[in-house]
């Protein structure tokens, strides 16, 4: 089973999942919980070209490429073997992430980014993915509280609008449930547990 966490800067989703892994594991799962773009050493290495604030002159193209690069690694190397072994795989971010990031957020056309994500995952598709859902401001807050500034937490508000327009657009489709993010940590906490049994049940 392959899950996917998603959502704006300061949803909150990184901070969850390690209870997440926790409950799931004393449930019996063998449960593997894993971060993009990085879960490699060549995943963590493009993520540090991709976050590095020196890097200003970084344009779109490239930015959805080294994405792609670090991805391909990413599902051949940790993600692919593990799911044949029926391990549960947790993702913080996958491409989902460049849809709304790249594709939404800087208006890159989305049908080539799509035929890029197909490219690089070979076509490995979540089996669900959670939206973690928190309106800008106070996402961002949160992150600038929490958090180092990245380059890619630097974009502006409307980017930043903008990936949360296209991920509550895609967090229509099937695959997907939504969970609403400004509420309290423990009722997120207790909504995620509560849709991941579902989906492991088979109810969902
Ligand atoms: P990170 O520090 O992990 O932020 P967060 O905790 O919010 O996930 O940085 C990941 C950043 O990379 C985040 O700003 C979203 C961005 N991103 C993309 O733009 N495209 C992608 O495909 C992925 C995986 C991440």
């Amino acid at each position: 089973m392959f899950i996917t966490l998603e959502g704006p800067e300061g949803s909150g989703k990184t901070s969850h999942i390690p209870y997440l892994v926790e409950f799931l594991r004393e449930k019996g799962y063998i449960v593997f919980p894993t971060r993009e773009p990085g879960g490699t050493s060549i995943g963590e290495q493009v993520r540090e070209i991709l976050s590095n604030l020196k890097n200003t002159e970084m344009i779109p193209r490239t930015e959805t490429l080294l994405f792609q690069a670090a991805r391909a690694q990413f599902v051949e190397q940790v993600i692919k073997p593990r799911l044949a072994d029926g391990e549960i795989v947790i993702s913080d971010r996958y491409a989902d992430s460049t849809i709304a990031y790249q594709g939404y957020g800087h208006q890159q056309d989305l049908a080539q980014i799509r035929a890029l994500i197909e490219y690089a995952t070979g076509g490995l598709e979540p089996d669900l993915t959670i939206y973690l859902d928190v309106d800008i401001e106070t996402g961002l807050k949160r992150k600038k509280n929490a958090e180092e500034w990245n380059r890619l937490d630097a974009y502006t508000v409307e980017f930043h609008k903008r990936v949360r327009a296209g991920y509550l657009k895609m967090a229509k489709s099937e695959r997907w449930v939504t969970v609403d993010a400004s509420q309290g940590w423990d009722e997120v906490q207790e909504s995620l547990k509560e849709k991941i049994m579902k989906k492991l049940k088979g109810k969902s």
